[in-house]
């Protein structure tokens, strides 16, 4: 087993990486803060993995809620059922929140800890390789709103973060791929040495291969854990870790949550995040080539779905966490492995999305 850190003060935490964690309930039951736990997992992970982290927390006062499973169920009206069960069992102010499952539990559970009786402990135990590498780190938490992803949430650090990779057996090769997304970010924004083992290893990685696997989501993690913990609450550097997603929440929101995968959606943000760098220069039409091809070979699309008109896309670019007194901020490539954050507009957006 692998242990990193987040290092955050009074709010650090450890990130264990390695297979059967599951089992091992001595790691995971000195993060419980009181007698209480609520595991928070969904419909389709429930009947995979749910005994299994019942087990470990089976010393504790222990309940399950189990919400359904999509981006389209990442709500208000959802959220409200964690809180519904906390109330009907009167889970006090030391109830532990347990996140089962991938970046959407992960964030609605890490919401309603942050809610819940103004906070409570949460774990993250993420079992998508998108939550692997990047959802289940950081503190971002959250629900989305009609009219723009992500946008109702709190920054709201758990206890630890808890990665089996044994869980990703189960995990479909659509699902797996989107999660590739995440990680080939890290090469671009601030890795390039993780973006040249990521060419050269990902036959390995696509197959799974064990060593492959764990190498990636440790380096993706060290990646991330060294940004946020640098600027936990994204006042500056953060930022550069959403590489592709002001395109991707647009494509997200446009095309209605559940339909185009999160990780997909940032890949052919990417894509167009790489195409703009260019335009400025920065980097080279063949390095933009060298990103897309990697991203194909990921399985992963690089082009706007015919649905989406330019215009929509940037009206709905504009409603992003990112926008500040109405002005777009994107995240360029200076160089692969070198991020920038730029000030843009609609008519050199424009330029890009024809
Ligand atoms: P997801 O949570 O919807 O999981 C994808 C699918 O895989 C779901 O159907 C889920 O039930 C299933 N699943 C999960 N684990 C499985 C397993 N082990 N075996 C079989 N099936 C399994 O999607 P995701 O890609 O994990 O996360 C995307 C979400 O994460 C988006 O809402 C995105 O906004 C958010 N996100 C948050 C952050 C952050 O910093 N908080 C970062 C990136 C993404
Ligand atoms: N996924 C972007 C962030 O955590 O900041």
């Amino acid at each position: 087993m692998e242990t990193l850190k987040v290092d955050l003060g009074t709010r650090s935490y450890p990130i264990y990486i390695g297979e059967n964690l599951l089992n091992q309930a001595a790691l995971v039951q000195p993060f419980v803060t009181g007698k209480q736990v609520l595991i928070v997992t969904n419909e389709t992970i429930a009947p995979l993995y749910l005994e299994k982290v019942q087990n470990l927390f089976s010393k504790f006062q222990t309940k399950s809620v189990i919400l359904p499973d999509g981006e389209e169920f990442k709500n208000l009206e959802v959220l409200n059922q964690i809180f519904d069960t906390l109330l009907e069992q009167r889970f006090d102010r030391q109830v532990t929140l347990v996140a089962l499952g991938g970046g959407v539990v992960g964030d609605m559970t890490g919401f309603a800890a942050a809610c819940y009786q103004r906070g409570v402990a949460f774990i993250q135990i993420p079992t998508t390789l998108l939550a692997q590498v990047d959802s289940s780190v950081g503190g971002k938490t959250g629900i989305n709103h009609p009219l723009g992803k992500n946008m109702i949430g709190a920054f709201y650090q758990p206890q630890c973060v808890i990665i089996d990779t044994k869980t990703l057996d189960t995990l479909d090769d659509k699902q797996f791929s989107s999660g590739l997304a995440e990680v080939i970010k890290y090469g671009l924004i601030t890795d390039f040495a993780f973006f040249k083992w990521l060419e050269n290893n990902i036959t390995a990685l696509l197959k799974r291969d064990a060593e492959a696997l764990k190498f990636t989501i440790s380096r993706s993690c060290q990646n991330k854990a060294q940004v946020v913990a640098e600027d936990e609450l994204e006042n500056g550097r953060r930022v550069i870790l959403n590489l592709g997603h002001t395109f991707g929440h647009a494509i997200e929101t446009g095309m209605g949550y559940g339909k185009v995968l999160h990780g997909e959606a940032v890949a052919i943000g990417i894509n167009l995040a790489a195409q703009f760098s260019c335009q400025r220069a920065w980097i080279t039409e063949a390095q933009v080539q060298q990103i897309n091809t990697l991203l194909e070979t990921m399985r992963l699309p690089t082009k706007i779905p015919p649905e989406m008109n330019m215009e929509k896309m940037l009206q709905l670019m504009q409603v992003d966490k990112k926008v500040i007194a109405g002005q777009i901020r994107l995240v360029l490539l200076k160089a692969i492995g070198q991020a920038e954050i730029v000030e843009s507009n609609a008519t050199e957006i424009r330029v890009v999305l024809k």
